[in-house]
């Protein structure tokens, strides 16, 4: 796959040191040319750097390695994207990081696709620090560090869980594009832990089963009006909604659910 990096701070430092130990063809620019050949000399041979208005002829996929205030400009400035597949990674927080400056009834993948139109939105990577992205995937059968897409376009979501397969990781379906809005906080909390909470960078959230009674539900199962978050499936209630039968349970003095699981299956 040809893959383009726009921006060589952390994170696009980070993509080309993981990217350029596959065999994709990869390629980094940023607004200041000598950054991207900086970065291009110090991660080897399979990184190269171009100006920033070849990056979008020169990639099928780009990775939107900027800070939100800076994407719309970044990705005009990258030449035409119109078909590409373009990745968003960040979490729009405030200058300080202390909050989402942005959040609830929309998102900064929303804000980037209506900014690029044309182009193929996917959310993916903003819940992984720079540290985790930086490093050597893990040998064979090891466990992997988990990255949650979200997007629209099947064949552009498609291309990007292959691609965060291929650099090592377990490539996690998040759903629809607005599923953004639940994917940013989550990043948030991800550099509270490793922040606020001293947790340090080497972090990374996880989805895990925890009963093997508990039903599965894949996101491909979700259906959702247009334009709004993931919708419950039929027979799903929303957290906090417990049906009446559960909910007289819940009352009971003798009721005896036992622990996690039976609620799980329930909900
Ligand atoms: N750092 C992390 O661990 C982490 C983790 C998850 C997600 N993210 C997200 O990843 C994104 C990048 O974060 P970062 O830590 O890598 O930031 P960073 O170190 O500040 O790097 C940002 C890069 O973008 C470049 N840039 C800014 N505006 C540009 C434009 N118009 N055209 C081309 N390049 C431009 C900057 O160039 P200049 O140096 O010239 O300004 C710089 O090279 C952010 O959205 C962030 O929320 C970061």
């Amino acid at each position: 796959m040809r893959v383009g990096i726009i921006g060589a701070g952390n994170m696009g430092t980070a993509f080309a040191r993981r990217l350029g130990s596959t065999s994709h063809d990869v390629v980094i620019a940023s607004r200041d040319p000598d950054d991207a050949r900086n970065v291009a000399a110090t991660v080897g041979a399979r990184v190269r750097a171009v100006p920033q208005r070849q990056l979008a002829e020169s990639a099928d996929l780009l990775i939107l390695a900027v800070p939100y205030p800076h994407q719309a400009d970044a990705l005009r400035e990258s030449g035409p994207v119109e078909g590409k597949t373009v990745i968003d990674i960040a979490n729009p927080g405030t200058p300080d990081m202390s909050a989402l400056a942005i959040g609830h009834t929309t998102s900064a993948a929303e804000e980037v696709a209506r900014a690029a139109s044309g182009a193929k939105i996917v959310k993916a990577f903003n819940t992984i620090f720079a540290q985790v992205l930086g490093e050597r995937p893990p040998a064979a059968g090891a466990p992997r560090v988990q990255v949650f897409y979200a997007g629209d376009d099947a064949a552009a979501k498609g291309a990007v869980g292959s691609l965060i397969e291929s650099m090592g990781f377990e490539a996690v379906d998040a759903g629809p594009l607005t599923n953004a809005r639940y994917l940013e906080p989550l990043g948030m909390l991800n550099i509270y832990f490793g922040y606020a909470a001293k947790m340090g960078t080497d972090i990374a959230p996880a989805v895990r089963k925890v009963s093997p009674q508990t039903t599965e539900v894949r996101a491909d199962q979700v259906a959702r009006p247009a334009g709004q978050p993931g919708a419950l499936p039929d027979g799903m209630r929303a957290p906090g909604r417990p049906r009446a039968r559960l909910r007289s349970r819940m009352r009971s003095p003798h009721s005896r659910l036992s622990g996690g699981s039976r609620l799980t299956q329930r909900v």
